[in-house]
């Protein structure tokens, strides 16, 4: 029976959680920034100690491979996740993931196992997406849905052009993505949401993933004076964004609605506050486990917004940053998370992740699933994710007897 080091996975992951902090502490490692080339250098440095070969690809995925003579020409199983990060975030999302993956693949080579089919860790570039749309980047471009070179040329909301910083911090690979067919593809993660916590689940099998619908939107209003103008005379853009905001939120919570909608991010033009805003830039994050009511969603969201041109007298144009199906899971790969998570005695769930993952993308090219554990209190993406030690190893052990499984290790 294969065991994993539980000591250095921990080690790694809170090092891997050092970086990225700014002088309040907060830590953000946005992708092909300065911080998160520190990231990449501790995890690729990490994948050499343990003897894998690194590859980076034209994209910036690191992948970590281990094959032998006796296994070499095989399709690998990849495993992974993403090392980037949202502004301000915890240390688990992702991170835990790449990590327990290298985990496994480092304990199985010291162990002396025998694997049918070549291990890969992969840190995949960008899927958070908070500098560069769309989300998911390295795994799309490496599953065939995004090309390559459309990718590198994307302009980030600062204004960089993601293949001139993935150069700059030395992780523009010359490899072509999409170089290793992968056998399967698994990922292990956080759930991110409150229901294992809340249930008491320590595994999640997860069998699907929600649609996810990225839009910007600008609206145009006139720029007035905000003690003069009486309110039958304004066309306020600000105002017209509320209205936006809150007409999805009431989607939301229509009886029987499993939609989420988040606006993130929003910007005032000239933002003072004296001034009526002549210009409201906004986004909307919309979700939904099922694909034909996210296009009812998106559709509700054009007729409000042809409707607020006519009742506001705005001018309102949008523009898509990302838009993804839902996604259905492997379900012999489920399956086997199910065994695992029963054979060592461990409380498990069918899940629907209702983050984006790389496993959605994977999923176009390979039987892919994923593995979830607990997020105390369901927070994430926010410094205070929290995921407790027993849970991380519990989860990693379960990954650890999928992998054995699927690779046959002896
Ligand atoms: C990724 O974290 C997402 O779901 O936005
Ligand atoms: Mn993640
Ligand atoms: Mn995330």
């Amino acid at each position: 029976m294969f065991k994993i080091n539980k000591e250095r996975l921990l080690a790694h992951l809170f090092a891997l959680g050092k970086t990225g902090l700014d002088a309040e502490g907060q830590r953000t490692r946005a992708c092909a920034s300065d911080t998160e080339k520190e990231g990449r250098d501790l995890v690729s440095g990490w994948m050499r100690e343990a003897g894998l070969k690194v590859v980076v690809d034209r994209i910036g995925n690191i992948h970590g491979i281990w094959e032998t003579p006796e296994n070499q020409g095989q399709k690998p199983l990849m495993l992974g996740s993403h090392i980037d990060t949202v502004i301000n975030a915890g240390q688990y999302d992702g991170c835990y993931g790449v990590l327990a993956a290298l985990e496994i693949i480092q304990s199985l080579r010291e162990a002396g196992a025998a694997t049918a089919r070549p291990l890969v860790v992969t840190a995949w570039t960008n899927e958070e997406g908070i500098r560069y749309s769309p989300d998911m980047m390295g795994s799309l471009v490496y599953a065939g849905g995004m090309k390559c070179d459309d990718a590198l040329a994307t302009v980030g909301v600062d204004g960089t052009v993601l293949g001139e910083e993935l150069r700059r911090i030395g992780y523009a690979g010359t490899v072509e993505p999409g170089f290793l067919k992968p056998y399967a593809f698994v990922e292990l993660h956080i759930e991110q949401g409150p229901i294992m916590d809340a249930e008491g689940y320590a595994i999640g099998a997860v069998e699907d993933l929600q649609g996810i619908s990225w839009q910007k939107i600008t609206i145009e209003g006139v720029q007035n004076h905000a003690g003069t103008t009486p309110t039958s005379y304004r066309i306020d853009a600000g105002v017209a964004a509320a209205k936006v905001i809150t007409y999805m939120r009431q989607r939301c919570l229509l009886p029987g609605s499993r939609t989420v909608c988040t606006t993130g991010c929003i910007a005032f033009e000239p933002n003072a506050i004296n001034v009526i805003p002549s210009k409201a830039v906004f986004t909307v994050d919309v979700r939904n486990p099922n694909e034909e009511k996210l296009r009812e969603e998106e559709k509700a969201l054009a007729d409000y917004l042809a409707e607020l041109e006519k009742t506001d007298k705005v001018k309102i144009t949008t523009e898509r940053l990302s838009r993804f199906e839902p996604v259905l899971f492997d379900e012999g790969i489920v399956t086997l998370v199910e065994k695992y998570a029963k054979k060592r005695g461990l409380r498990c769930r069918r899940m629907t992740s209702g983050a984006g993952q790389d496993a959605q993308m994977l999923a176009r090219i390979c039987p892919t699933a994923m593995i979830f554990v607990p997020s105390v209190n369901g927070i994430s993406h926010n410094p205070r994710e929290f995921t407790k030690e027993e849970d991380l190893l519990a989860g990693a052990e379960v990954f650890l007897d999928v992998v054995v499984e699927m690779s046959e290790a002896k």
